[in-house]
C-alpha cells in the first residue's frame, strides 16, 4: 500500500506485477474460454511439448474418466495431478456418472486457471506446497508425470501420498514400473493407454487396488 497521505489505496508494485502477471496468463490466448465449443474437450488448449505435453486420445481419457468415476463412487472426490485430459473428459458431461462426483486439476500450466476454483497450481519440485484442506481429501488420485525419471516419480510419490485416501492410478513409461511399485506399491494393468501423437515410448497404468475396468 502507498504511504502517501491522499485517500486512495494503492497496491505495492510487487503485488501490482504479480497481478499483471495474473491477468496475462489467464488470458492467455490458447486458455480455454466460456466461448470455446466446448471448453471441456480434450484438446482445448493446445500441447505444449516444452512442458512435456502429450494428451490422451479421446477414447483413454474416457476411459479413465470411467475408472476414477466408479473407484471413487457417487459423491466422491478425484484429484487429477498433471493430467488435464481426465479432468476434461470428468467435466464434459459426457461419461455416465460424472454429475455424481467431484474433481480438481493440479496442473503447472497456468493455462488452466480458466477453470477457476478447480484448477490448483502445482509444481512436482514442491511436493508438498498443498493447502493443508487437501490432505487426505480424495478416494483416487489419477497421476501422469511430466517425466520417466526417478526423481520426478520420487517427489510426485509425496504429493499423490498426501493427497490420497489409498487408491492410487499411475500413468506412465513401462519403464518405471519397478519404480511405481517400490515407490507406490503400484501393479501394472493390462490396458494401454493411448495418445493423440504416437510415442516411442510404451506407456502403461499401474494401480494400487484391483482395477476391472482397465485389466483387459
Ligand atoms: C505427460 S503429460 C500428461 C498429460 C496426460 N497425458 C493428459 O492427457 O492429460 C505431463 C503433464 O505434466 C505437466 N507438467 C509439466 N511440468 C510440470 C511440473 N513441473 N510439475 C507438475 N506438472 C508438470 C504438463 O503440463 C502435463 O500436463
Amino acid at each position: 500500500m502507498s504511504d502517501s497521505d491522499d485517500d486512495v489505496p494503492r497496491l505495492s508494485a510487487d503485488t501490482l506485477a504479480a497481478l499483471q502477471e495474473f491477468y496475462n496468463e489467464t488470458s492467455h490466448p490458447d486458455a480455454p474460454t466460456a466461448a470455446s465449443a466446448d471448453k471441456f474437450s480434450v484438446g482445448a488448449v493446445g500441447e505444449d511439448w516444452g512442458m512435456s505435453q502429450f494428451w490422451y486420445d479421446d477414447v483413454t481419457a474416457t476411459r479413465l474418466a470411467e475408472e476414477v468415476i466408479q473407484e471413487a463412487g457417487d459423491g466422491g472426490r478425484i484429484a487429477c495431478v498433471s493430467a488435464p485430459s481426465v479432468y476434461q473428459k470428468l467435466k464434459q458431461g459426457v461419461v455416465e456418472g460424472s454429475d455424481r462426483i467431484s474433481a480438481v486439476l493440479l496442473e503447472y500450466d497456468r493455462r488452466f486457471a480458466a477453470y477457476g476454483d478447480d484448477f490448483l497450481f502445482y509444481d512436482y519440485n514442491h511436493p508438498l506446497a498443498l493447502p493443508a484442506a487437501l490432505q487426505g481429501a480424495f478416494d483416487i488420485v489419477l497421476v501422469d508425470p511430466p517425466y520417466l525419471a526417478l526423481e520426478c516419480l520420487s517427489k510426485i510419490t509425496q504429493t499423490v501420498k498426501y493427497l490420497s485416501k489409498g487408491k492410487v492410478l499411475l500413468c506412465t513409461g513401462a519403464i518405471m514400473e519397478e519404480h511405481a511399485e517400490e515407490l507406490l506399491g503400484l501393479r501394472r494393468c493390462g490396458f494401454l493407454p493411448k495418445h493423440n501423437k504416437n510415442l516411442a515410448n510404451e506407456f502403461r497404468c499401474f494401480t494400487s487396488y484391483d482395477s476391472r475396468l482397465l485389466s483387459c
